[in-house]
């Protein structure tokens, strides 16, 4: 006797095993609604575009109609927005519970809002609408952080601070110059993102499956449309671009997370009681079941293992594409995990840090009483040489005196004041010549340029759905 076989319907009318629906389908229900509102202004770029086709005997939506769809998707949007949309199992993904429910309500209407496009090009499209948003946003917290540092240099000034190389101490700097240092390479980071943000600006929309259709898209339309810079010229190129924009945005998370993590750790080794030039607030300290008297930088710990993460993350996406054959493959649908999971890894952590440098306090005492003799060595060395000794013979003189100091012989080494010592570095970017003008230029720059783009985008999505 034949046993029956259990199925379920999808809208593509093919009767799929339930295990393999729900492999197949993976986690899209969930993530995918993340993309449902961008989805919606993918479409109706989409439907106002076929609306707008030349050539055709009859128009495949007139314009009317497209302004219809352009309603309910609206509708649909603000569903999305409010929490309120849902995404079956036997939808399989956003898209095609979004043509359900344009189905659902508009009929015949809804059921041709697919014409000439394929999923392939729809997700492509959707992962970029909300990369664009999501990188600008990531680049508007990442000055709020490059300026909390410098706001900590600020407040800590010109506080000496003992300078380090192979953490050993190693000529005098500043607190500033610590903090701005530490800003400056988290400003540098806004280079990566932006090189991800010009990858994702790209319009794959008109390259359905990958390899265009018979009918006279304007690809060019939807491109001014959805506000991106150009189409992906190349129809099969554009099914290929999917995952390198992920993996090019995953490896400029994964270098903001190396940096983020670098100053984590340089907070979590100078708040250690034998350090003690910063104080962590304690309310950001977690405590210990057994240890009564634990303050633990338990979320700062937390940031190396997470810059970890994200590297991970990263090379997930470039193993997932390297030997992947030409065209589209599921394989591709794994992609999206891995970028929104980079995303908000680093946009929490550097929400976080934000906060945990805001809240440290420096200890001025502590960080003068750390200059040990040894790191005005270079500085007592160069003040010989004003006074006319070669540079060479000065160094040997200054490193005799502290081999002496090494093998406990007797030693007389010349000491300096750590404020002297800082104040008489003048030159570009040394602890007397920190310039804040530029780094305020730059953040300023930078900020100004997010909020003009995300303008024009929301303004695309205003316009689109109404
Ligand atoms: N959820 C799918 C993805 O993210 C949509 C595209 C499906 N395309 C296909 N040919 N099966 O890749």
């Amino acid at each position: 006797m034949k046993k029956e076989k259990k199925t379920s319907k999808t809208i593509t009318d093919s009767t799929v095993d339930p295990d393999v629906l729900a492999y197949t389908v993976g986690d899209d229900p969930v993530l995918d609604l993340d993309l449902a509102v961008w989805d919606c202004m993918g479409t109706a770029a989409h439907v106002t575009m076929l609306s707008e086709m030349k050539g055709l005997k009859r128009p495949v939506v007139t314009k009317r109609e497209a302004a219809t769809v352009r309603r309910e998707l609206g509708g649909i949007a603000a569903l999305a927005e409010k929490g309120e949309f849902e995404i079956r199992v036997e939808d399989q993904d956003v898209h095609m519970a979004v043509e359900r429910m344009l189905t659902e309500r508009l009929g015949d209407l809804g059921k041709k809002i697919h014409t000439g496009r394929s999923r392939n090009d729809q997700v492509a499209v959707d992962v970029r609408l909300h990369m664009k948003d999501q990188i600008l946003r990531t680049e508007a917290e990442t000055v709020a952080l490059a300026a909390e540092l410098r706001a900590f240099g600020i407040r800590g000034g010109r506080t000496p601070l003992v300078g380090r190389t192979h953490l050993q101490p190693a000529m005098p700097s500043s607190v500033e110059m610590w903090a701005t240092g530490h800003s400056e390479m988290v400003l540098d980071q806004l280079e990566n993102l932006e090189a991800a943000y010009r990858l994702a600006d790209l319009n794959p929309l008109g390259s359905a499956a990958g390899y265009g259709v018979p009918l006279p898209l304007d690809r060019r339309r939807t491109t001014e449309l959805l506000a991106f810079s150009r189409p992906i010229h190349n129809c099969f190129g554009a099914s290929m671009a999917r995952g390198e924009c992920e993996a090019s945005l995953l490896s400029a998370l994964a270098q903001l997370m190396a940096v983020l993590s670098r100053v984590a750790e340089d907070m979590i080794l100078f708040s250690m009681p034998e350090f003690a030039y910063f104080r962590l607030p304690r309310e950001y300290c977690t405590g210990s079941s057994i240890m009564p008297q634990k303050f633990n930088p338990d979320v700062l710990e937390l940031m190396r293992s997470k810059a970890a993460q994200v590297l991970g993350l990263q090379t997930s996406a470039l193993s997932l594409l390297h030997a992947m054959p030409g065209g589209y493959n599921r394989d591709l649908q794994d992609c999206k995990w891995l970028y929104m999971k980079g995303l908000s890894i680093a946009r929490q952590t550097q929400r976080i840090l934000a906060k945990v440098v805001a809240g440290t306090t420096v200890d001025a005492g502590r960080c003068r009483a750390a200059f040990t003799p040894g790191v005005f060595a270079t500085d007592v060395a160069l003040r010989m040489v004003a006074a006319g000794t070669p540079w060479r013979d000065a160094y040997h003189d200054v490193r005799e005196q502290f081999a002496a100091l090494y093998d406990g012989r007797p030693a007389e080494v010349a000491q300096m004041d750590p404020d002297d010592a800082v104040a008489a570095k003048t030159h570009e970017g040394t602890t007397g010549g920190i310039d804040h003008d530029l780094y305020a230029k730059r953040e300023a720059e930078a900020l100004e340029s997010v909020s003009r783009r995300l303008g024009v985008l929301y303004a695309a999505k205003r316009s689109l759905l109404k």
